[in-house]
């Protein structure tokens, strides 16, 4: 039941982030991939960000999942044949916990393979939901998520259920959530499923507004990718010379936030003797959070091979959480 799928080493992703840097921060305009906020200070302030009221995101598909749980186990034949419940990026494992739970209480056949790349957060997921569900039988898998995929949908003839939750899928532009999409459908095998948590477009002010809290809880998010460059790779960056900058593009139904100098400034890498300037007023753009509209979602899916089974709504239609079956 310990038993781990590991491969790779913390050195070799570190060395990632110093090069990550250096070419985004070379770029014109500066950019930085979002996934680097998640470090253990930018695990805190996440969950601060869930906590809050503006970002309703949380809440939405909480709803979705504690009050339609039943439909959704029913439409991915959780009762009826033994499943392989793989998630990516489960996180705390707050909103998954509901479907599992359901899944015990109902006697389903089924193993849960969490899929992280970070060994940290699957050891912390494990052991809190041992205490929890003692009887769950949680298979961690520490690979990137299509290795991670290729690797289980070989090992047991079993229908896959793939759960990413969380709008997740938003940290990609359209054209790269549906390679992504793509790379998934290639990774498993007909029938298999794919459950998938998506923010909606709704009014741009709702949508801004949870991601340029008043609290500054996102702003401190979004700063504390400064804060990991200086703990990580020895960078000089002073944080109250940037600043928080987030708007909604309706259009495209994105979601952009960045880093704004205050000032002409120069900044030193230690780890990577480099250095890099910033005019005043130039940015690092470093986050997109894209929203969907029902008939995109459709459009992706169509194209990409997949069925459209279900969509489960929130009572606002602020949120969905879609399933998806391979053709
Ligand atoms: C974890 C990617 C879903 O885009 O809504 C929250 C991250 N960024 N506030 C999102 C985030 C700023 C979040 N996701």
């Amino acid at each position: 039941m310990n038993e781990k799928i590991t491969t790779g080493t913390i050195q070799r992703k570190t060395s990632a982030f110093g090069k990550d840097v250096m070419y985004g921060l070379s770029q014109h305009p500066k950019s930085l991939s979002s996934k680097y906020f998640y470090d253990a200070e930018g695990d805190k302030i996440f969950q601060q960000i869930m906590n809050m009221p503006e970002y309703y995101l949380t809440n939405c598909e909480y709803e979705i999942l504690s009050q339609q749980r039943k439909d959704i186990c029913d439409a991915i034949h959780a009762l009826d044949e033994p499943l392989n419940l793989i998630e990516f990026g489960a996180g705390d494992g707050y909103k998954t916990k509901l479907l599992l739970k359901y899944l015990l209480d109902n006697k389903a056949e089924f193993n849960y393979y969490p899929v992280d790349i970070s060994n940290h957060i699957l050891d912390e997921l494990q052991s809190k939901l041992h205490d929890e569900m003692p009887d769950l039988d949680v298979k961690p898998v520490n690979l990137e998520y299509f290795e991670a995929l290729t690797t289980l949908s070989k090992i047991k003839n079993r229908r896959n259920v793939v759960l990413f939750l969380g709008a997740n899928i938003g940290n990609f532009r359209y054209k790269e959530a549906e390679n992504f999409i793509g790379r998934i459908h290639s990774s498993l095998n007909e029938g298999d499923l794919l459950l998938m948590g998506v923010d909606l477009r709704k009014n741009p002010n709702i949508i801004r507004l949870a991601y340029d809290d008043p609290h500054g809880i996102t702003a401190s998010f979004n700063l504390n990718l400064l804060k990991r460059m200086n703990r990580e790779l020895g960078a000089d960056f002073k944080t109250d010379s940037f600043s928080h900058y987030a708007f909604y593009e309706p259009v495209d139904g994105e979601m952009l936030s960045y880093l704004v100098s205050k000032k002409d400034q120069v900044v030193h890498f230690d780890a990577l003797e480099w250095s890099v300037e910033f005019n005043k007023d130039e940015f690092i753009h470093t986050e997109v959070s894209k929203k969907y509209s029902i008939s995109e979602l459709e459009m992706m899916a169509e194209s990409q091979h997949f069925k459209v089974m279900k969509h489960f709504f929130d009572g606002k239609q602020y949120f969905v959480d879609t399933l998806w079956k391979l053709k």
